[in-house]
């Protein structure tokens, strides 16, 4: 069982289903309404934990009914809590989603997410001690996601980094990711090229990308230089929100499998989770993933 630490965001998702993208100035009529779990972190480390990692989350909440709520879905998932760290007088992290044809459009407001410290991150060390591979993405501050690198490379554990929202990376971050996951956009924004198409930034690192392309699949620049592709898999979409952080969690949860395997079931898992609403409503378990592909040969 691989022992997962993700350190990452915890939001509340307050999503509003419509049948268009309101315009500048424009009220329209919504379809639903609904509140889920999510988060960047909080949606990696419940997809690592349905495939059956043994996860532990490195977060903050507000001290506040979300918080609260958010803290025990974590636990209720057989998540380990003890470093969901308690921000007093910060709300906890929401992220507001319009959903419309499954696509999204999403503005995260951080609160606490934002009040997790590089402090925090050196004061759980004893989980990176115990963990197999660390996960982080880009919704806590950057000082700290710098910080829990630093922790993974002091315990000799492997640092995944799914560099969304997408940043420049600087450099002395960089040097210390293990593995990247960014979309294409993400790649060339952390990498701050912009002209270069994606094979050649993968050149530049080779064993070190795995890059997620929607209903495509995923590539990986494999460590001879070779590109290793692995197609997307067709299934009906309702909501895409939160693919990516599956795929995240899989990977993960995977990669001892090796890239090609670990690329398969990650690509399998991020496409079951969109036949459902709500980030984490659709993400698969173990033995729900093992049916998908056993169907898909
Ligand atoms: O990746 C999807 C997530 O991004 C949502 O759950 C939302 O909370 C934002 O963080």
């Amino acid at each position: 069982m691989t022992r997962v630490l993700v350190v990452g965001s915890i939001n509340m998702d307050l999503v509003t289903t419509a049948r268009q993208f309101p315009r500048p100035g424009e009220t329209l009529t919504g379809q639903r309404f609904a509140t889920y779990p999510g988060g960047k972190g909080a949606n990696q480390a419940v997809a690592a934990a349905r495939l059956g990692a043994q996860v532990t989350m490195l977060g903050c909440v507000g001290d506040d009914a979300f918080g609260r709520e958010l803290k025990q879905t974590l636990a209720s998932e057989g998540i380990d809590t003890q470093w969901v760290f308690t921000a007093s007088g910060q709300p906890t992290g929401i992220a507001a989603i319009t959903v419309c044809d499954a696509e999204n459009a999403i503005i995260v407001v951080p609160g606490a997410n934002h009040a997790l410290t590089p402090e925090q991150i050196t004061a759980a060390a004893a989980a990176f001690a115990a963990a197999d591979v660390v996960l982080a993405q880009l919704e806590v501050p950057l000082a700290s996601v710098t910080a829990a690198a630093e922790q993974a490379q002091k315990h000799g554990k492997p640092f995944f980094l799914n560099p969304a929202p997408a940043v420049v990376l600087p450099q002395q971050l960089l040097d210390l990711v293990t593995l990247l996951t960014p979309n294409e956009y993400e790649l060339a924004l952390a990498l701050n090229e912009h002209a270069a198409s994606w094979q050649a930034l993968f050149a530049r690192l080779p064993g070190r990308v795995v890059m997620t392309q929607g209903k495509a699949g995923a590539s990986y620049s494999a460590p001879d230089g070779q590109i290793v592709g692995q197609p997307g898999f067709a299934v009906s979409a309702v909501d895409t929100t939160g693919a990516g952080d599956t795929f995240n969690g899989a990977l993960a949860t995977f990669w001892q499998l090796g890239a090609p395997e670990a690329m398969r079931r990650a690509c399998a898992a991020g496409a079951l989770s969109v036949t459902k609403p709500g980030a984490q409503s659709g993400m698969p378990t173990l033995a729900e993933l093992d049916r998908f592909l056993e169907q898909q040969s």
